[in-house]
């Protein structure tokens, strides 16, 4: 008898961009993702104001994409966050989660405001946050890249 296929898990990256450098880091996150060997896996993009609760409850990771603006999470990440908050307060505890955020001098009140809100909600960060700060070079996309094989491959071996 043949073994069942083994479910689609979803990887939901939420990303929000106004000039377009997270949106760049998130393209080499999903292929990345999408590497040779990592199967059963299916990254899913949306922008925070498209995401919504049942999106965070059908998914097996998040990863957040996003701007440092005036020293914290973009706006529209932060509306989303507050958005699933309640609602998903029970049923995502242990959610693996990722962070991306790009800025132009510091990054540090965005990861920090962010990881405050998800440990709120029980996530699981596993692996460092990404932040990149500047113009971004082959060397940051590298970076997502790898990071978006790291997080589909630990979903796809089932590490979280
Ligand atoms: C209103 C506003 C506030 C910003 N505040 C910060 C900040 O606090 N720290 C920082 O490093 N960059 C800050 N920036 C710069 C953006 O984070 C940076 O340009 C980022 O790369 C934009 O990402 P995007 O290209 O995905 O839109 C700010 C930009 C804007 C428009």
């Amino acid at each position: 008898m043949e073994a069942a296929p083994t479910p689609t898990r979803q990887l939901l990256v939420v990303c929000q961009s106004r000039s377009g450098g997270t949106a760049r880091l998130v393209e080499a996150f999903v292929e990345g993702a999408a590497s040779e060997g990592i199967e059963g896996v299916a990254t899913r993009v949306l922008a925070p104001l498209d995401a919504g609760v049942d999106d965070v409850l059908g998914a097996a990771a998040v990863v957040l994409a996003a701007p440092a603006n005036f020293g914290m999470i973009n706006g529209l990440m932060k509306d989303f966050l507050e958005r699933i908050y309640h609602p998903c307060l029970e049923a995502t505890v242990g959610t693996p989660y990722a962070l991306v955020v790009k800025g132009d001098t510091d990054g540090t009140g965005a990861v920090r405001d962010t990881d405050k809100i998800l440990t709120g909600l029980r996530w699981k960060p596993v692996q460092p946050p990404l932040v990149v700060i500047g113009p971004l070079t082959g060397e940051h996309l590298d970076a997502a890249r790898e990071l978006g094989a790291t997080i589909a491959g630990g979903l796809a071996f089932d590490l979280w």
